[in-house]
């Protein structure tokens, strides 16, 4: 079977999107968000073939090779992204599961047209795997491909991470499709989480919507077994441990921490502009720590780093409108001439600028609603080997379960955030090294390859 794979993953989006320059000419970027930072490196140490979107709509492309990577684009036209990934994916699944910090929309055109692009995804992926391939879906937006493709490849050993959260069954049950979306994940051999409890909210859900039986992890289904278990997904520490080592790196902090004028402290957010990363609350406390003097002019400068994401559902731009307005209200009142205490980009970063950014940051601020892992967190512990540097992390995102050394907060409670922002700015070296040390030891052992083995042994053993 030329051509084919024995390894293959499928995910909506490939590792690099398609994009158009200013000039007109089509170029290749890095794709947004955590899924595409941890198995991009996993893909790149294994031969196999990786499934997905470029990123426009109507876009038609042969398979190609980049990065070291077999890339096999997917289509999707415009009404398809608008109804699968930004309607059923993004506007439905995606605030459902992060306990509905935002409202779900439930609508059957969406759904339809969900499950037409998981069928595309999952012929596909029948035809580029070769007999008795391992193919390894990936996250929400392709939930029914696991039994899509079994129907057509029994032949196939299939896994499924989920990414981001599985609610618990009160919430899961509002979904008019829930019987459906439940039975596409049930055709794989490995359904896998963030969490132990996503797992067990799986296994719940399993018992009470469709009587299923179970013993331990095991879900008995039909003359099939499915496994539920949680696989906590990591960076790649050790790339990040050298870069950050490099003189240009070095170099680079500096020049932010100057150009930012020398402040005490550098406070630091990066994430995707998305109402479940809680940006709002932690400027809020920030802005709340200046309008009250418990921070001096000039003493702090916070960081916000907020990649584009989504910007065509609605959530999304409110987000965007009320964060820069929020954003241009505080510094509207605490700005000096030519000092900001907030400095925010709508802007998406390279891995080396950010990095230096992450080096420069003496306090880390991590504050979700509700997020599955959280890679931020962990990449910021990767580039502290000097020890600096403080974590403060909400207790609503998967890493806490992990990095328990983190200064870690409610981001529902205002006053909390700020007595917990104000402890890591004031902490000791010291007590800032012992922390640090702590957390570097579980990210450079659980790192991203670590991830990747486990679930894959568990997949073919
Ligand atoms: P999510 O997957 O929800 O976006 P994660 O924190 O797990 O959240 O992963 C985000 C990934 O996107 C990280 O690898 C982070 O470095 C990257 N990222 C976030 N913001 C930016 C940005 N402005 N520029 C470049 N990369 C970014
Ligand atoms: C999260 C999701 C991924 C998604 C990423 C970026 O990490 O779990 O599946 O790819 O966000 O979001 P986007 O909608 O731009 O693909």
């Amino acid at each position: 079977m030329a051509g084919r794979s024995s390894f293959l993953i499928v995910a909506n989006r490939l590792p690099v999107d398609r994009t158009i320059e200013s000039d007109g000419t089509a170029a290749w970027r890095r794709s947004p968000g955590g899924l595409v930072t941890a198995i991009a490196p996993v893909m790149q140490r294994r031969q196999g073939a990786w499934l997905g979107w470029p990123g426009a709509p109507d876009e038609k492309l042969e398979p190609f090779e980049q990065d070291g990577m077999s890339l096999i684009p997917i289509p999707l036209s415009a009404e398809e992204v608008e109804l699968y990934y930004e309607g059923f994916s993004n506007a439905t699944l995606w605030p459902l599961y992060h306990d509905v910090v935002a409202p779900p929309v439930f609508e059957r055109r969406m759904w339809e047209t969900y499950r037409r692009v998981n069928e595309r995804f999952a012929e596909a992926a029948a035809e580029a795997a070769e007999e008795g391939a391992v193919v390894w879906v990936q996250d929400y937006q392709l939930q029914l491909v696991p039994a899509m493709l079994r129907r057509r490849r029994p032949d196939l050993r299939i896994g499924f991470f989920l990414h981001i959260p599985f609610p618990p069954v009160e919430l899961y049950w509002r979904l008019p499709w829930r019987t459906e979306l439940l039975e596409g994940l049930l055709g794989a051999d490995l359904v896998g989480f963030q969490l132990p409890g996503g797992a067990s909210n799986f296994i719940r859900l399993c018992r009470r919507l469709l009587g299923l039986s179970y013993k331990g992890n095991e879900v008995y289904y039909g003359d099939r077994v499915v496994t539920a278990q949680a696989f906590p997904i990591s960076v790649d520490f050790s790339e990040l441990d050298v870069l950050v080592r490099e003189p240009h790196i070095v170099q680079r902090a500096k020049e932010i921490r100057a150009e930012l004028g020398d402040p005490e402290h550098v406070l630091l957010g990066v994430d995707r502009l998305d109402y479940t990363k809680g940006i709002g609350q932690r400027l809020e406390a920030f802005g709340e720590l200046l309008t009250e003097a418990t921070l001096g002019p000039g003493e702090a400068v916070f960081v916000q780093i907020a990649t584009p994401s989504r910007e065509r559902v609605d959530e999304y731009r409110r987000l965007r409108d009320d964060i820069e307005l929020q954003v241009g209200r505080i510094n509207g009142e605490h700005s000096a001439l030519g000092a900001q205490p907030i400095q925010y980009f709508h802007q998406s970063h390279s891995r080396d600028e950010l990095a230096a950014l992450y080096l420069a940051a003496d306090v880390m601020v991590v504050t979700p609603l509700r997020d599955g892992m959280n890679l931020v967190a962990k990449e910021y512990v990767s580039c502290h080997h000097d020890l600096r540097g403080a974590l403060v992390l909400s207790e609503f995102a998967g890493a806490a379960d992990e990095l328990r050394q983190a200064y870690l907060v409610n981001p529902y409670d205002v006053e909390g955030l700020k007595r917990t922002m104000m402890t890591a700015m004031r902490a000791t070296p010291h007590e800032v090294a012992r922390r640090m040390r702590a957390l570097r030891r579980r990210v450079s052992t659980y790192d991203v390859d670590r991830w990747a083995s486990e679930f894959l042994t568990a997949l073919e053993s």
